[in-house]
């Protein structure tokens, strides 16, 4: 974990250049899982963690880089960009495809580093891969807009560490605004931001520890399994042309076509784009207990149809349910882990995340982190 002024600092002790820096933050999401790369909504907000850039052109051809959190450097010549290892991925992926679509850089000096926990699901590989596509654009007078970095970010991902990831997470980072969610419908890319009025409430994440692997197979399977699924309902009804227009209480006929499990996923996905538009409305209209209801739903599909949490982040919804205090709660991102987002009466919040985690203790012997989250703009130079 780096602060600003470490990553700063690290860049000053490394390099000779003049650096600007910028913030790329990571996200939340209240609602709409699994649904970016299956025509749905999605309700991301940014969050103040995330990681800086202190980035200036050198006036060669070789791009440096220095992960402050890591303390590991690395170069590479920008016209021989491979794909390597590790967080090597997230910068060299987006070198590969600014190259390959055609956006021009050249040699720079770059620190990054940041507090975003990797692998908590709060998009800390969005969060590198959008930040540095914003801070070269700024350097490099790209003139790309937020939404044209977006894709390009999540190309990025496609490419070298090879998650076939939606749109949300790097979008979300690049275009939100603090104080509010955005809807966003991950089919147009058109949003609109919502004001993230909470009356008594707080969103509160707790962290179960369990560091996923996206990378690790299973999200690209179940991108699989959906597209397997919509590709067999569009056979049997012309009108099925995205899942946005599959009703979920049309699938049941189609179950032993589609297979167990391929059903359950597109059970899921279908139930998930309507609670999320039925989310949206509630959430306008100011209605937080039955906006919390549909997390709680959430949770239950992305479980028992899903199939992308596990005992942790079971464990850790199951004792929300207990609370009253509690009136919503899920796992939050790809999955397998990471954080579980709980919208928890604010006075109330320290007893009741403390009874949470300290049955968490003693059931897995892991000590949970608990992260009291507040909103921040899409991705920004800081004015040094
Ligand atoms: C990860 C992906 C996103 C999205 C979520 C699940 O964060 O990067 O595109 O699919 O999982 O909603």
């Amino acid at each position: 974990m780096a602060t600003q002024a470490q990553v700063l600092s690290s860049f000053l002790e490394q390099f000779t250049t003049q650096p600007k820096l910028f913030f790329s933050p990571g996200r939340i999401n209240l609602i709409g899982e699994h649904v970016d790369y299956n025509d749905g909504f999605v309700m991301p907000a940014a969050i103040d963690k995330g990681i800086w850039f202190a980035i200036a052109a050198n006036g060669t051809g070789t791009a440096n880089f220095l992960s402050t959190d890591l303390k590991e450097h690395y170069s590479v010549d920008i016209d021989k960009v491979e794909k390597s290892s590790s967080w090597k991925n997230y910068v060299l992926g987006v070198l590969h495809i600014l190259s390959q679509e055609n956006h021009p850089i050249k040699g720079f000096d770059c620190a990054f580093g940041g507090n975003l926990p990797v692998g908590a699901g709060l998009s800390s590989s969005a969060a590198v891969e959008g930040g540095l596509i914003f801070a070269l654009n700024d350097i490099f007078n790209l003139g790309l807009d937020r939404v044209t970095m977006a894709l390009l970010a999540q190309k990025a991902e496609h490419t070298y560490p090879g998650v076939k990831c939606g749109i949300m997470d790097m979008f979300a980072s690049l275009n939100s605004r603090a104080d509010h969610v955005t809807l966003l419908d991950c089919n147009t890319l058109e949003y609109q931001y919502f004001p993230l009025q909470l009356n008594n409430y707080s969103i509160v994440l707790i962290n179960t520890k369990v560091s996923h692997s996206l990378a690790s197979g299973e999200y690209n399977q179940r991108r699989k399994d959906c597209e397997q699924g919509l590709s067999l309902l569009k056979q049997q009804n012309g009108s099925y042309t995205s899942f946005r227009n599959v009703p979920s209480a049309d699938l049941l006929p189609y179950k032993e076509l589609l297979g167990e499990v391929v059903y359950k996923r597109c059970l899921f996905v279908t139930q998930e784009i309507e609670r999320t538009q039925l989310a949206a409305r509630y959430l306008q209209e100011n209605n937080l207990q039955a906006f919390g209801k549909l997390m709680f739903e959430c949770h239950e599909g992305l479980s028992k149809l899903y199939d992308v949490s596990c005992p942790e982040s079971d464990f850790l919804v199951d004792q929300a349910k207990k609370h009253p205090s509690i009136i919503g709660a899920r796992q939050m991102g790809g999955g397998f882990g990471g954080c579980t987002i709980n919208l928890i009466e604010k006075e109330k919040t320290a007893a009741t995340v403390e009874t949470i985690t300290a049955a968490y203790h003693q059931t897995f012997g892991v000590t949970a982190e608990v992260y009291e989250m507040a909103t921040s703009n899409g991705t920004y130079e800081i004015v040094l």
